[in-house]
């Protein structure tokens, strides 16, 4: 896939580096072509170093503007000006930047960034319903606190959450009208008000697999114990915190769900005499633990049950255990690898066990390991 970077004169053109980034990483080639303005924020010797590629600056280097959009899959302006929706809003074509945008034939998407009375202003506001009318994709802004140290709508949208989008509206729908229910994270059981039982997961995989069945189409809702992640864009997240919490979320939500994939760490025990006030320290604590419910197996044990994904994080013999849970827990599929391959860690490498056999991957970052578990899924459902 290849896309059309343009960077105009903003300050939230700091933010284009580490969106060029997040597109490189996934494998998407970028053309960076920026505005005269926008070489006053951000460097181009930056934004070719991070594509790999030189940035185009002038309109006067052939026949450019019919050249590059030709080649491109879409355009998207990031950071867009309140001066450039004006100029896409009217069809200008005075730079290279505007001349690509009218010569296109690929979608254009546009991230405003700008003053919150710039964003408010009249002009502005029949700009947008012009681009709006045009078919022009508009992501974003925000509303948050300025460069000017103002606060109200006008903040670029976060680079994750452009570059997912954009990911999502250029890939294929092949999970279009599927719903999925995806647990991920640690669970955390409490000891006292202030101590829990809890383990090393990050949640990390299963946001991965959610932005996965996001990007190709599919309906999201994401039951997540405590990460330090951001949701991805689109899904609907529940967050909760102890096991049977999370039982509950799934069970609430899992009318009509057409797949399940728990790949949460759910706490095995609680604390059956938790205290309601913090603990002294005292010479010996001894706490009572239940086992909690099994969510994966409550859900595959449903009188209609999805297409269960279940994950196993073993420290040894990973095979034998694996295929124990793919019978015990009555699912399609389990992922398993080794737990202390992957804790915490952008990459894994994981073995996906079904009854036909097993198919091991190689070690691979944590998101293209979600698109590969979601092409399996995808054979298995359609
Ligand atoms: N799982 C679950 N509810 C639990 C425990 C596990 O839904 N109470 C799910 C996990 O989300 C994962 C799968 O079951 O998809 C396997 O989890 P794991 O912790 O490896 O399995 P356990 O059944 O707890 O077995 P053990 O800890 O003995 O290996």
């Amino acid at each position: 896939m290849k896309i059309i970077l343009g960077i105009t004169g903003g300050i939230a053109a700091y933010k284009a580096p580490e969106l060029i980034r997040l597109f490189v990483k996934t494998g998407i080639e970028v053309e960076v072509v920026m505005t005269d303005a926008a070489t006053r924020f951000v460097t181009p010797l930056t934004l070719q170093a991070l594509s790999g590629k030189p940035v185009h600056l002038s309109q006067w280097e052939g026949m450019m503007h019919i050249d590059l959009s030709r080649q491109a899959d879409a355009i998207l302006v990031a950071p867009a000006t309140a001066d450039f929706i004006a100029k896409v809003a009217n069809g200008h074509a005075d730079d290279l930047l505007s001349s690509l945008c009218l010569a296109r034939d690929c979608p254009l998407y546009l991230a405003p960034a700008m003053n919150r009375q710039m964003w408010e202003n009249a002009a502005t506001r029949r700009n947008i319903e012009r681009i709006r009318d045009d078919g022009i994709h508009l992501i974003g802004p925000e509303e948050g606190i300025q460069a000017c140290g103002e606060t109200g709508f006008g903040r670029m949208t976060e680079p994750d959450d452009i570059a997912s989008l954009m990911m999502s509206s250029l890939s294929a729908k092949t999970m279009l009208g599927k719903r999925f229910l995806i647990t991920a994270g640690p669970t955390q059981e409490p000891i006292d008000p202030v101590r829990v039982i809890t383990n090393l997961s990050s949640g990390k995989m299963g946001y991965e697999i959610a932005a996965a069945a996001l990007q190709r189409g599919a309906e999201v809702v994401l039951v997540s114990g405590p990460t330090c992640l951001s949701s991805p864009y689109g899904a609907k997240l529940v967050s909760v915190g102890t096991a049977q919490q999370m039982l509950e979320a799934v069970m609430e939500n899992i009318e009509g769900i057409d797949v399940f994939v728990g790949v949460a760490a759910v706490s095995d025990y609680h604390v059956v005499n938790r205290s309601g006030e913090k603990l002294k320290k005292q010479e010996r604590l001894l706490l009572e633990l239940e086992p909690n419910p099994d969510i994966l197996k409550t859900v595959s044990s449903l009188e209609n049950p999805p297409f269960c994904v279940g994950f196993a994080a073993e420290t040894e013999k990973l095979h034998e255990n694996a295929r124990a849970k793919l019978e015990n827990k009555k699912v399609q599929m389990i992922v398993g690898n080794l737990a202390r391959d992957a804790l915490g860690r952008d990459d894994n490498e994981v073995a996906i066990f079904t009854k036909e056999g097993v198919l091991k991957l190689p070690r691979a970052s944590k998101r293209d390991i979600a698109c590969q578990i979601l092409e399996e899924i995808g054979k298995r459902i359609s």
